[in-house]
C-alpha cells in the first residue's frame, strides 16, 4: 500500500514545497519509489523544480506530477511506495480532503507568533473535523536562533501537538540549491545538509512509526 505524507498550511511560503522535495529526495536515495503530487496548480512550483532537476541531471531522480485533488493523486499513485502531497495554500476544504488521505500531515511553520497561532488553529480545525492528533506534526522552518526554535517548540507542544526533531535555518543557500533543482539536503554546504537531513529523518521516522 502507498504511504501518504501531506504538507499543508493556510499560508504560502512556509516551506511545503521545500520539505516535499527534500523528503522525496531522501526517500528516493533510500531506494524507494516516490512521487510528489503538486496540488498547487496555480503555482506548480514543484513541477518547475523537477524540470530544473532533470535539466541538471541530478540523481536520484524523483517523480513529480500536478494534480487537481488529493483523490486524483492517490488514484494515480498505486505503484509508488510513498506519495507526497505538496499542498496548496488557502482553502480549508482542500486541506481537510488532503488530511483525510494522508497517514501523516505535516505543517511547516516559522517561529513567530504570527505564524504559530494560525498554524495551531489550522490543526485544531483538522482535529475537530476528525483527523487524529497522532497523524499531525509541525516542522519548524526559517529558524534564526536556538532560543527562537526552543520557544516555538514549547508553544506548539503546549498547544498539544507533535513537533518534528530538527529544523531548517533561514539560509539563502537553501533557496539557491532549490533554484538549481537540488533539495535542501543537497546544498553546497555540508553543515546545512546535515541539519536539513535531521529534520527529514525525523519526518521519515514519524511517518513509518
Ligand atoms: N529555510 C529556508 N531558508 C531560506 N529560504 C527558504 C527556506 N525555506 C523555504 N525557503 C524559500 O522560500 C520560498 C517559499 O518556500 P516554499 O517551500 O515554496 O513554500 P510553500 O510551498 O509553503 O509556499 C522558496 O523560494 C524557498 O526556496
Ligand atoms: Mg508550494
Amino acid at each position: 500500500m502507498t504511504a501518504v505524507v501531506a504538507f499543508v498550511s493556510q499560508k504560502g511560503g512556509v516551506g511545503k514545497s521545500t520539505l516535499s522535495r527534500a523528503l522525496a529526495r531522501e526517500v528516493a536515495a533510500g531506494g524507494l519509489s516516490v512521487k510528489i503530487a503538486d496540488l498547487d496548480t496555480q503555482q506548480g512550483t514543484s513541477v518547475d523544480w523537477h524540470r530544473a532537476r532533470l535539466a541538471a541531471q541530478i540523481e536520484p531522480r524523483v517523480s513529480v506530477e500536478a494534480f487537481g485533488t488529493a483523490g486524483q493523486a492517490l488514484a494515480a499513485s498505486e505503484r509508488f511506495d510513498l506519495l507526497i502531497i505538496d499542498g496548496p495554500a488557502r482553502t480549508s476544504q482542500a486541506t481537510l480532503e488532503i488530511a483525510r488521505a494522508a497517514n501523516l500531515v505535516v505543517q511547516p511553520t516559522g517561529a513567530s507568533l504570527d505564524d504559530l497561532r494560525p498554524g495551531v488553529r489550522e490543526f485544531h480545525a483538522l482535529v475537530k473535523a476528525g483527523i487524529p492528533n497522532e497523524r499531525l506534526a509541525f516542522a519548524l522552518n526559517r529558524i534564526g536562533t536556538a532560543a527562537e526554535e526552543s520557544d516555538a517548540r514549547d508553544f506548539l507542544h503546549d498547544a498539544g501537538y507533535t513537533v518534528l526533531d530538527g529544523s531548517l535555518l533561514e539560509r539563502p543557500a537553501y533557496r539557491l540549491a532549490q533554484n538549481g533543482g537540488s533539495s535542501v539536503t543537497e546544498t553546497r554546504f555540508a553543515g546545512l545538509n546535515v541539519k536539513a537531513d535531521k529534520l527529514i529523518q525525523s519526518l521519515i521516522d514519524k511517518a513509518t512509526a
